[in-house]
């Protein structure tokens, strides 16, 4: 995607498509009325008449209006003036670029007012700009048999020249949104793959493509002997009930600039969670597939920081595997012994993705990173208490907790900060062993982060459980991209620091 400026009169502006905007009480904007005075009053008249009602994120494409030198004006309902927001012009201009999208367009000129620099400063609005574009051209990559229709031709986007300071910004921040609409696209892509496709070995060869293509980042990738060397006994256990060979990623990205000890992403990579002996009910069960989006979220972030080659160094973790049942699955009651030494008892084999992640937790250590953060659809539990609005941060340590929480707030993609006390973490005592994978329903999402707590005492470490934000189930099924624009805005902000 290309970034450009214009200059002119917003009519004579040379764009495939002009997008314009018009306030519910029918009145346009500067841009807008700028346009219909070229017009001949064509656009007040069409809404005067009731024939587009200027609501919010409604669009209505008007071809061809003398006057206007871009043959196509896209007009875009901003909702009442007064709620005017970084919110509503976030939800306008994602509806104006989705629109865009579906036409032949090459380039598109947004003449729409901007939300206060306080609401949204020059970086983030460029940002935010790339990153629904990316968003808008996005396409399920399915399976259907049918032909496919023409894909859209959208690449440029132009806005308004500013002073060159502010135009500097916006511009370096629309760089960001291409890396981070890169990256949401790769995770979006891979979560979106069927089981029978996305098995360990295909998540592994996708991040070895990345070390590939980039020459700041590496792959390593451990197969089912050297997780054993490792002794990843809780990983073990649950791929053991598998016929898909397990993996276990190491990528990394190294800047010369950066002289930090590296942030550890860790992502939980179940390409298939049926539960294993403590079976899951079938409604929604294909749902499991997403089960490796914390990943396909790791491998996204990686594509945006080898984009950007942010300054940083950055390690992510990668533990893959199926969750099935079998006669060699594990059963409840089963007690194994974990990379660091810990034993644990697992009660229920659905608790998986904990007994994945506690070993790839443990191997972080050797990085003696400035932070570990791990990013897993970890509970159902978190569903429960957040639905899909919010990422469930769970950490020993409450600055970095809410830095992501900030970030959150700054990308658009919205994270809470959970409580994580001793209480919780007490409430996994066993009678077997040196703690159980579960502690009942209550609190779910909470004893599942403190389960990971009891492995990265003495690292900063922060949870992301994803479950409720990582993908849409239903009739709109499909990978979401989050926590990528999170974590980007987390990266940049690390490696400006
Ligand atoms: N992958 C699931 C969590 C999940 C559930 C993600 C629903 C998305 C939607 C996880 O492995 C799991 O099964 N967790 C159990 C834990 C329980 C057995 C303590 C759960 O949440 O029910
Ligand atoms: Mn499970
Ligand atoms: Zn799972």
């Amino acid at each position: 995607m290309q970034f450009e400026t214009w200059k002119c009169k917003v009519a004579a502006v040379a764009a495939d498509c002009l997008v314009l905007g018009a306030y519910q009480d029918g009145t346009l904007t500067p841009h807008g009325a700028s346009v219909d005075t070229a017009s001949d009053g064509r656009i007040a008249r069409l809404i005067k008449r009731g024939d587009f009602n200027c609501k919010l994120a409604m669009t209505f494409m008007v071809p061809e209006l003398d006057g206007v030198k871009a043959p196509r004006v896209l007009l875009v309902g901003l909702g009442p003036r007064a709620d005017f927001s970084r919110k509503a012009w976030r939800k306008a201009t994602a509806a104006a670029l989705l629109h865009a999208g579906r036409t032949q367009a090459k380039s598109v000129a947004l003449a729409l007012p901007r939300p206060s620099v306080r609401e949204l400063d020059d970086q983030l609005f460029g940002r935010v700009i790339a990153e629904l574009a990316g968003a808008a051209l996005y396409k399920i990559n399915d399976l259907k048999s049918a032909k496919k229709p023409k894909p859209p031709q959208l690449d440029t986007i132009l806005i308004e020249a500013g002073k060159a300071s502010t135009t500097k910004k916006v511009r370096q921040g629309f760089d960001e949104g291409v890396a981070l609409a890169a990256g949401a696209t790769a995770m979006r892509n891979l979560a979106n793959l069927a089981g029978n496709v996305c098995t360990p070995s295909y998540v592994a060869k996708q991040a070895t493509a990345i070390g590939a293509q980039y020459k700041s980042v590496t792959t390593k990738v451990l197969g089912l002997e050297e997780i054993k060397r490792e002794k990843m006994g809780c990983f073990l256990a649950v791929t053991q009930g598998s016929d898909e060979p397990p993996r276990f990623i190491v990528l990394e990205h190294k800047h010369p600039r950066a002289k930090k000890a590296p942030i550890v992403l860790v992502g939980k990579g179940i390409t298939f969670d049926t539960g294993g002996i403590s079976l899951k009910d079938p409604g929604a069960m294909d749902e499991m597939k997403y089960d490796m989006s914390g990943a396909a979220a790791v491998i996204g972030a990686f594509t945006t920081i080898a984009a950007l080659n942010l300054p940083l160094n950055v390690v992510g973790l990668i533990p893959t595997c199926e969750n099935m049942p079998s006669g060699r699955a594990i059963k409840p009651g089963d007690i194994v012994t974990s990379a660091s030494g810990q034993t644990v008892e697992i009660l229920n084999t659905d608790a998986e993705g904990r007994l994945i992640l506690c070993d790839a937790l443990h191997y972080a250590r050797r990085f003696e990173p400035e932070a570990v953060i791990d990013l897993a659809t970890l509970t159902g539990a978190i569903v429960i208490a957040l639905g899909s609005h919010h990422t469930g941060v769970f950490a020993n340590d409450d600055t970095l907790a809410q830095d992501l929480v900030k970030s959150g707030v700054r990308a658009d993609d919205r994270a809470w900060h959970m409580p994580l006390t001793e209480e919780y973490g007490e409430q996994l005592t066993s009678n077997f062993a040196d703690f159980d994978n579960i502690a009942g329903r209550d609190g779910g999402s909470i004893t599942a982060a403190a389960f990971l707590g009891k492995f990265t005492k003495g690292m900063k470490w922060a949870h992301m459980d994803i479950a409720g934000t990582a993908y849409t189930g239903g009739t709109n099924k499909g990978s979401t991209g989050r926590p990528i624009a999170l974590l980007t805005d987390f990266l940049v902000r690390r490696a400006a620091r």
